[in-house]
């Protein structure tokens, strides 16, 4: 496990390219063997939870190959194999290949997914959906094996919880039946980009007030396409706070309309924020303090929520974090009042008064968002972090670019 350390702080100064979403890809590319034939996905970024995704695909006898952002998918020779793999379990996107099986093969045995331990995060929404379209699921000893009962011709299903990935799973069962209509669907930008690309395929689908209207008909379905991921918006929000934090950061190719709402947060409390035909530029500064509540898209989102942390802990003033999507997402509080922040947790709250001295600490990255958050922390107040291999799963050449913009620092 590598380690990271910075001694001395530098002010962080240039312009950064923000790399293609992991949580747009992850589906997109699970997807892409629907085809049977060759798929071109372009802006894909170099992070493990998605090469992760090609190894399975290659163990599924496809063919993946990268040339730096652009991978070529051929999945004309995919056969059906066994999914419980140790690769499954690493990590959560490896669940949205469950409808793809059940689309190709209906049939799926995989391991049940892992990912950043964050909270419970059950599949119970996930099983509802596979049981409304006709599979019968059965767990034993962490392996999930779904067969076709009776797979149905046409679905009407609401899902019981507002969840990201039961939406996008549900979305993905629909293309295998000829009309399905799904309600109660919670679809962030990556959930649209997803979209996209499906109606690209060849799918007639169309998405309104959270409901989705599903037509397969799979002599439509084109074999060789080439579809482009939309940029990364947890990627550009931390350059935006490390520019906030200790810098003059130009952000490049980000999209500020997946995040409008936190933008407008920021801007609203005085941060130095502009957002420029070029680019979101953020420059060191200390706003005021705001509250935040995390929500689903388009209100506050759970992964920005540690990443603020960082600067709201040295804001004007007094916050509160209700953090009410994931219970195990707090450890960044108990990191910052290890620096010298001001702060009281009590379950999913921190309470926050925003104090300007912190000093150099030694971290330990738990999660991918808790870890990118500490590496905010250290590249302006100084210290180190074990474990930072969590942070390559979501973060495209992240130390590449920090060197860019002139940090000092060493990897171990
Ligand atoms: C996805 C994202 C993750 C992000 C999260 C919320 C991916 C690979 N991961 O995770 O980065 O933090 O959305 O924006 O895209 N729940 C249930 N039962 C279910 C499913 C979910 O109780 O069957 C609960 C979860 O425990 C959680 C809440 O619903 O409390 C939301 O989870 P969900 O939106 O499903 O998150 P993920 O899809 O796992």
């Amino acid at each position: 496990m590598q380690s990271i350390s910075v001694n001395r702080v530098n002010y962080l100064k240039g312009s950064v390219h923000i790399s293609g979403s992991k949580n747009a890809c992850l589906p997109i590319l699970c997807s892409s063997i629907i085809t049977r034939g060759i798929v071109v996905l372009k802006n894909v970024a170099n992070i493990t939870d998605i090469n992760d995704i090609c190894d399975i695909l290659r163990y599924l006898n496809c063919k993946v190959k990268r040339r730096g952002n652009r991978l070529k998918v051929d999945s004309t020779k995919i056969q059906y194999k066994s999914l419980n793999i140790n690769k499954c379990s690493k990590i959560r996107g490896s669940y949205y290949l469950i409808p793809v099986m059940l689309y190709l093969f209906n049939k799926c045995e995989i391991a049940l997914p892992g990912g950043c331990k964050i909270g419970q995060r059950p599949i119970d929404c996930h099983l509802e959906c596979f049981q409304a379209f006709g599979f019968s699921t059965i767990i034993e000893n962490n392996v999930l094996y779904i067969k076709s009962n009776q797979r149905k011709k046409e679905v009407l299903l609401s899902l019981s919880k507002k969840s990201v990935g039961a939406s996008i799973n549900a979305i993905l069962c629909g293309l295998g039946c000829e009309h399905s209509i799904i309600e109660n669907l919670v679809i962030e930008p990556e959930g649209l980009d997803l979209i996209s690309f499906l109606k690209k395929i060849g799918f007639n689908i169309s998405f309104l007030n959270n409901k989705c209207i599903i037509k397969s008909h799979k002599q439509d379905i084109k074999n060789r396409i080439t579809y482009k991921i939309i940029p990364d918006r947890m990627e550009a929000m931390t350059f935006v706070i490390l520019g906030l934090l200790n810098g003059r950061i130009l952000i490049k190719g980000a999209n500020p309309s997946h995040m409008k709402y936190p933008l407008d947060l920021l801007i609203n409390a005085k941060y130095n924020l502009k957002i420029t035909k070029k680019g979101i530029l953020a420059c060191k500064s200390r706003g005021n303090a705001f509250n935040i509540k995390t929500d689903i898209y388009p209100l506050f989102p759970t992964d920005m929520q540690p990443l603020f942390a960082i600067l709201l802990a040295a804001s004007r003033g007094m916050c509160v974090v209700d953090e009410t999507i994931f219970e195990n997402r707090m450890q960044i509080y108990y990191d910052l009042l290890e620096g010298g922040g001001q702060i009281n947790v009590i379950e999913n709250k921190a309470y926050i008064t925003g104090v300007t001295e912190f000093s150099p600490k030694h971290f330990k990255c738990k999660d991918l968002r808790q870890g990118a958050a500490l590496l905010l922390y250290i590249f302006t107040y100084g210290g180190s972090i074990d474990n930072i291999d969590i942070i390559k799963r979501g973060y495209d050449g992240i130390f590449y670019k920090l060197k860019l913009l002139g940090a000092n620092f060493s990897l171990k």
